[in-house]
């Protein structure tokens, strides 16, 4: 390869550095939890979306060894050639019942979330149809909405009246709205109810991306449930490796729709299934979050004791209900600085940076998990209130 080829890639990863935005994986030793061993480092982290502690639940581990032992260590192939196992099915069967977002509805598990927003948008919509997505939403939904090359229109975070504005101006032979339930790095709800209302009076579908909700809200049934909200055209699609700590996503929906997606769905068809292990460490998961309002009114009280804790800081704690709890600093710089500072004092918050947040709003994206204590949320607060005494000083 030609040394301009590489220059080019070496420069614009340079201005990327310089402009505070690159990227630097760290490595993580132990079992997923509070307390992590990154890079040599013991860390009190606020990091994971595993909100329940499910990661490292005992039952989830020997689900995952058992189904080893039964199925082998892989699925072999896809799920239309033989990569579909009994555990598959029964974990399809099991979501489809606990979510169950109208009558009679089916699951279908993919590999991952980004995967399942993907085949949504691509198997319902197409070059005559139009998707409508909150300026907020994943990347997944926004990469899926692209890849079906219909119309493509965000409106602004939560507006529903603009978004109803915008579905009466665009035609369209099918149309779809695209929301994530819980937005992943403001932590607050969408308003499911009014969306919905907007996609029936307007014949629309409505896909509802609940990869921060499902296990955490409505008695860890998810956003549905939380908003009491059900439906022929309403699309659901939960993630598997946030709350319930393992891996993969699945859609729940009206049986054509699910059907739809084993027939045309091109991130369904054409990759390896998940494996099995793994989807028996997800029954067993499962069951610990239909189980879980223990876990769950845990959470709810170290979100309430961070917020409480939280005041008196000199940055923008977010309005949200959820573990997800961002504290907004503004540049990508100060965002940086401040992540950095608490890791010097054994404390690990990401620091969410453009383009995964919009410009001017970098923040410090605080996530809870029912595996934190009291005294561990205490003393992110302090080191929180020391590293703010600091920057002011
Ligand atoms: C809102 C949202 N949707 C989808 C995804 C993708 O899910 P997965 O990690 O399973 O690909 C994520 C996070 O990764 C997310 O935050």
């Amino acid at each position: 390869m030609g040394s301009a080829a590489l220059d080019g890639l070496a420069q614009a990863l340079a201005r990327r550095r310089s402009d505070g935005l690159e990227r630097v994986r760290r490595t993580t030793e132990s079992v997923q939890g509070p307390r992590l061993s990154v890079d040599g480092r013991e860390l009190l982290a606020f990091a994971s979306n595993d909100y329940l502690g499910l990661a490292g639940a005992t039952e989830v581990i020997e689900a995952a060894r058992d189904g080893a032992r039964r199925y082998g260590a892989g699925a072999g192939a896809s799920h239309l050639v033989t990569g579909h196992t009994a555990a598959h099915a029964a974990l399809e069967a099991e979501l489809a019942a606990f979510v169950r977002p109208c009558d009679g509805a089916r699951a279908l598990l993919f590999s991952s979330g980004y995967l399942a927003n993907l085949a949504i948008l691509t198997s319902l919509a197409g070059r005559t149809d139009a998707i409508f997505g909150d300026r907020l939403n994943h990347a997944c939904l926004n990469d899926g909405a692209l890849l079906s090359r219909a119309s493509f229109e965000r409106y602004p975070h939560g507006d529903v009246a603009a978004l109803e504005l915008r579905i009466e101006a665009v035609p369209a032979r099918r149309r779809i709205v695209a929301t994530d339930a819980v937005f992943s790095m403001d932590g607050d709800v969408a308003p499911l109810a009014a969306l919905a209302d907007v996609a029936s009076r307007h014949d629309a579908w409505l896909v509802i991306d609940d990869a921060h909700g499902f296990g955490v809200l409505g008695n860890g049934r998810g956003s549905l449930a939380h908003c009491g909200l059900a439906g022929e055209r309403i699309v659901y699609m939960g993630t598997l490796g946030k709350a319930a700590g393992v891996a993969g996503a699945f859609v729940a929906a009206h049986p054509l729709v699910i059907e739809t997606l084993i027939q045309t769905a091109r991130p369904y068809i054409y990759t390896t299934a998940s494996p099995p292990m793994t989807v028996e460490a997800l029954r067993a998961s499962l069951a610990l979050i239909a189980a879980g309002d223990a876990r769950r009114a845990r959470l709810a009280g170290l979100i309430a004791a961070f917020r409480a804790g939280a005041a008196g800081l000199p940055w923008k704690l977010l309005a949200s209900p959820t573990p997800i709890q961002p504290l907004v600093l503004g540049d990508a710089a100060t965002a940086v600085a401040v992540s950095e500072a608490l890791l010097a004092r054994g404390v690990l918050v990401p620091a969410i940076r453009p383009p995964t947040v919009p410009a001017g709003t970098a923040r410090l994206r605080v996530s809870l998990s029912a595996a934190h204590t009291v005294a561990d949320v205490a003393e992110l607060c302090s080191a929180l209130h020391a590293v703010a005494r600091e920057c002011s000083a």
